[in-house]
């Protein structure tokens, strides 16, 4: 039987995580190049989205977000130039047949350059070379849509690695990525994704590292934004956005010192449940109370009082 340990919410900006699947069933699949560990998208589904949220990958491969968004009920829209399943359906991420404001997250992991030959479709973005090629045009574009059609104070994940090939300058996609992304959206997070690919594992690339002189790839970055059209304080307040579902943060609480797994989940709410939701309705009706329009007219973001501008 399929069995892949349980996925661990990643608590630092150094994550790990020694399998690509995760549980008794596969997301996506590990034969498909270039495919995403599923607990890097399973972690930031925890954190920046609620159950029944639209989730959006534009560059779908092989359908990893889409399982995960199935075993923590997202709704999943999945594109990809090139489908490989019909759940996803064919797109150009530059140009996605989706509505404004539409999407309340978007994760996506595009080629990184001409690394890897995906389908040979001549829009593909790893038909595109980074050293003058035209990959962060077409990459400028993507980000662009993304912002088009995430809602405002919705979170964009994007993951991605630097490139380093034999006689060629090294490109800093990461860098690079980072600062067109941040023209439009605020940064919220910056994490390094330990890679376990299988290349790592073979000798000969270490020697060839050693003797060439140049360093193998260990980690991949995990670059977190949010979409802040009115650059509104109160949307940076991301402990109280979204994030993890205030009876998981309930679980977490009750539970000190263990690591709160999907099935310990289950299990504390089938124990704990109704005094948990107590629990959370009782702070709910607290925090409204505190809530109320000020008669004054100052604008209130939680405790602290902002006096109008003049
Ligand atoms: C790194 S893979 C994504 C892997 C995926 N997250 C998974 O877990 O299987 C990058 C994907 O981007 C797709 N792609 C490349 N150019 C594209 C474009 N212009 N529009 C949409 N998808 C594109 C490729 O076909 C490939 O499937």
């Amino acid at each position: 039987m399929f069995k892949q340990p349980a996925p661990k919410i990643q608590t630092t900006t150094l994550w790990d995580f020694p399998s690509q699947h995760y549980g008794n069933e596969a997301q996506g699949s590990s034969e498909y190049i270039g495919v995403t560990p599923s607990y890097v998208i399973w972690n930031l589904l925890q954190r920046y989205t609620k159950p029944g949220d639209k989730v959006l990958d534009p560059m779908c491969g092989s359908g990893t977000s889409l399982d995960v968004c199935r075993d923590l009920k997202r709704e999943g829209f999945g594109f990809d130039i090139s489908p490989s399943r019909p759940d996803i359906k064919k797109a150009d991420a530059r140009r996605l047949p989706l509505a404004d404001d539409s999407m309340d997250f978007v994760f996506v992991d595009p080629p990184y350059s001409t690394h890897i030959e995906y389908s040979g479709d001549p829009q593909c973005i790893g038909e595109l070379d980074a050293r003058g090629g035209g990959y962060y045009e077409a990459m400028e574009e993507v980000i662009s849509d993304l912002y088009r059609v995430l809602k405002d104070g919705g979170y964009f994940a994007l993951y991605v690695s630097d490139s380093q090939a034999k006689g060629k300058p090294f490109c800093p996609i990461g860098f690079e990525l980072f600062f067109r992304m941040s023209r439009l959206f605020e940064p919220v997070d910056i994490v390094c994704v330990t890679r376990h690919n299988k290349t790592l594992k073979r000798n000969h690339w270490h020697t060839s590292g050693i003797e060439g002189n140049f360093f193998l790839r260990g980690f991949n970055y995990l670059f977190v934004m949010r979409k802040n059209t009115k650059g509104d304080p109160a949307l940076l307040k991301h402990e109280e956005s979204g994030m993890l579902s205030p009876l998981f943060q309930a679980a977490v609480k009750a539970e000190p010192g263990k690591v709160v797994t999907p099935e310990l989940f289950a299990q504390i709410l089938t124990e704990k449940g109704p005094e948990l939701e107590a629990a959370h309705q009782k702070k709910v009706a607290k925090k409204a109370a505190r809530a109320k329009p000020n008669p004054r007219g100052a604008k209130t973001y939680g405790r602290k009082t902002r006096k109008p501008q003049r």
